[in-house]
């Protein structure tokens, strides 16, 4: 096993039968994730990095199959911050000591490029040593720029899938893998330290798509990989199919840690809502950043992508000294920093 992980972490091409035994094969687990967690101690040593996460709005014209904020969701009850309400975000996580703001949301249409962009631009007046995240999905490459432009550093938006015929189960015909695909590379090519990301578990994915998923990330080679277990949301046509299993998102996890050894991997929400210790435990298997939730109290419960959402205690940005203590339990230690990806070479 640790042969095959050597060859991961130096670059090599594993063969599909090779991946289908890292993924699949009954082999300890623990093995993995403690390579993974050397892997990513050699590059950042115990550095947790930590993003205020402000979720702007949950309007959104697309229909995931998958998301509880689909437009189709008529039950969804949305809301959308003003720019006070986000600059006050800001200005709370700052003095908590967030360097890196995340703006996430639906794709919402009253979000034109100039008014994401005096957004950014105030947030890296306010707060020069700040970083900021743009999570907003799929927009013209003109979009991408001029926020850029402003100052926007870093920008998140999962591939979902890198098979293309599973992409076309889990979304509607208008979205499409090739303009997905398009967005993250016209990401790339601006300069953006971009992420990419897949759910584990998601409806009609096999062993075969993850391998697709861990040979596009090795052919992209993001910054950020975001990676979580799909959990059903209620009000959506993937209600009845079951959430993914813990072992198998870390083992996700830490394959991806192996794969891109500099990458900035978050311990997702949606692996701390299916199960108590799913935070620590992605921590332990070579994930590196937490994102816990900046938004306005009020709204949290909004922004309901999937079932029972963890949004308080150690999610929540003033659970953070709970979440430091967790932390440092695990073997780490949050840091106050803007938390970069290290140089690759
Ligand atoms: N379960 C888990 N993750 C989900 N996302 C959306 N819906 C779900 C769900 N039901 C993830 C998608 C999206 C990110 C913002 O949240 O991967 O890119």
């Amino acid at each position: 096993m640790t042969d095959l992980t050597d060859r991961l972490t130096a670059g090599g091409e594993l063969s599909d039968d090779e991946w289908r035994f890292l993924i699949d094969g009954s082999y300890d687990r623990q093995i993995l994730f403690d390579e993974a967690d050397k892997v990513r101690r050699s590059h950042y040593g115990t550095d947790v990095y930590i993003r205020g996460l402000i979720e702007i709005s949950n309007f959104c014209r697309n229909d995931c199959l998958y998301c509880g904020i689909r437009r189709s969701n008529a039950d969804a009850s949305r809301y959308r911050l003003t720019g006070e309400e986000i600059l006050a975000c800001c200005e709370r996580g700052y003095g908590l000591g967030f360097r890196t703001f995340v703006l996430q949301g639906g794709e919402d249409s009253y979000h034109t490029t100039e008014w994401v962009g005096k957004i950014v631009s105030h947030i890296k007046e306010e707060y020069p040593d700040c970083a900021v995240t743009l999570s907003l999905g799929e927009r013209p490459r003109e979009d991408y720029k001029s926020w850029h432009q402003a100052g926007a550093d870093r920008y998140l938006l999962r591939h979902e899938t890198a098979s293309r015929s599973h992409y076309e189960k889990l979304h509607p015909p208008d979205q499409t893998y090739l303009r997905r695909m398009e967005c993250l590379r016209d990401l790339k090519q601006l300069g953006y330290q971009t992420g990419a990301g897949f759910m584990v578990g998601s409806p009609f994915q096999g062993t075969e798509e993850l391998i697709s998923d861990m040979r596009f990330l090795q052919a992209f080679q993001p910054e950020m990989v975001g990676i979580g277990p799909f959990i059903p949301h209620h009000d959506t046509p993937f209600a009845t199919y079951p959430a993914g299993g813990l072992e198998r998102t870390l083992t996700m996890v830490a394959l991806t840690r192996l794969t891109l050894p500099k990458a900035l991997i978050p311990a997702t929400t949606a692996l701390g809502t299916i199960h108590p210790q799913g935070r620590e435990l992605g921590l332990r298997a070579g994930a590196n950043v937490v994102m816990p939730n900046l938004s306005p109290e009020n709204v949290r419960g909004q922004y309901s992508l999937y079932d029972n959402k963890a949004c308080t205690g150690q999610e929540a940005a003033e659970g953070l000294a709970a979440l430091k203590e967790t932390v440092a339990a695990a073997g780490y230690r949050v840091v106050v920093s803007r938390g970069d990806a290290v140089q690759t070479a």
